[in-house]
């Protein structure tokens, strides 16, 4: 690692310190840290997660300028925005600050939220790309789930920060974020030299689901590793479904209720359909049977023709000869 990338990653760690300084111990933080504790976390999990709050004021430079940060540096650094003057200020500012750390638990990078919400703002505000920071090549939480990961032999991926939260407040600790829908093919690399198995928990909306049947797309042809889908009901994602239900109830189905990528498709496909409309039901069957054609598994292909026939009350020979013929077209 080159001395400046050891440089930088000093500096964001100095600058972590600072906003989780503000966040626990100053009137500035307390309207963040109500907000926090309001969305169930707990103390102890802000310091775990070293979560910081970054105020509307000029604070992070004259800390950083004091620590003797080289000028330089710090307008390489992304955590300011030039001015037309050529001033430095704060790229964060009004943000509850989520530190994004590499492999080697050195925080890399910010994402910081909005406390309320502003139509003009994005949600999230993320670092931009530096020389310590490619957003494609990390996961949010990798370096603290991994040696879970490899314990419990398998991984749990979410979108967000506050998802992966809230499965570890539920004694979930293997599980990250793509900080996103995206999930990019350096992220599966370093999912791979982890474990075998992953499962994904996007968010139970349209996009999540969206991602999910991407993600799987991506990930299936390529991958040695084991996939399903721990999917959310009534459209809310993981951190909403803790809210509403509980840690107990999260743990037990993130541990316990994985469904195959085929069953999660069953579902996804239904998305928009009217299953008791003829027309709708076609094409439901034409995606399902697609699907169906690319598992290799003459028993697992038998199982669901079998639910297939029998929930429609099709004669199994006739959705087994459509299969046959998608399976010739796609080789
Ligand atoms: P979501 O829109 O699902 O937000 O984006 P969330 O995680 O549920 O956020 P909360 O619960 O309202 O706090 C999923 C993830 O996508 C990234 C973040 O990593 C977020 O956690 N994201 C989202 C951004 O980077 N920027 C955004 O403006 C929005
Ligand atoms: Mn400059
Ligand atoms: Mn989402
Ligand atoms: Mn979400
Ligand atoms: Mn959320």
């Amino acid at each position: 690692e080159s001395s400046d990338a050891t440089k930088l990653k000093n500096l964001y760690n100095e600058a972590a310190k600072l906003f989780h300084h503000i966040l626990v111990n100053t009137v500035m933080g307390e309207d963040a840290m109500q907000y926090l504790l309001k969305r169930g976390l707990t103390a102890e999990m802000i310091t775990e997660f070293n979560l910081g709050f970054a105020p509307d004021k000029q604070l992070l430079l004259p800390f950083l300028q004091e620590k003797k940060a080289d000028q330089d540096l710090l307008h390489r650094s992304g955590l300011f925005i030039e001015t037309t003057e050529g001033k430095l200020r704060e790229r964060f500012r009004n943000r509850i600050i989520f530190p994004i750390r590499d492999a080697q638990e050195r925080t890399v990078a910010f994402s910081g939220r909005l406390l309320e919400k502003n139509s003009n703002l994005p949600k999230y505000l993320n670092s931009p790309e530096t020389a310590i920071f490619n957003k494609r090549k990390l996961l949010f939480n990798f370096d603290k789930a991994k040696g879970e990961i490899r314990q419990k032999k398998f991984a749990i991926l979410f979108e967000g920060f506050m998802d992966v939260l809230a499965a570890y407040r539920s004694g979930i600790k293997n599980g990250v974020a793509s900080m996103g829908t995206s999930l990019t093919n350096e992220q599966v690399y370093l999912l791979e030299r982890a474990t075998q198995k992953l499962y994904i928990c996007y968010d139970g909306d349209v996009p999540g689901q969206t991602a999910t049947a991407r993600a799987l797309s991506l990930l299936d042809p390529v991958t040695k590793m084991t996939l399903g889908v721990i999917r959310m009901p009534e459209a809310l994602d993981p951190d909403e479904y803790v809210q509403k239900y509980g840690t107990d109830a999260f743990k037990e189905i993130a541990q316990n209720t994985h469904e195959t990528a085929l069953a999660f498709y069953l579902h996804y496909y239904e998305q928009g359909r009217n299953l008791d409309n003829e027309d709708d039901q076609l094409a439901y069957l034409a995606d399902v049977l697609k699907q169906l054609a690319q598992v290799i598994s003459p028993v697992e292909q038998d199982i669901y023709l079998n639910q297939l026939a029998k929930r429609f009350g099709l004669e199994k020979s006739s959705l087994l000869s459509q299969l046959n013929e998608f399976i010739r077209k796609t080789g």
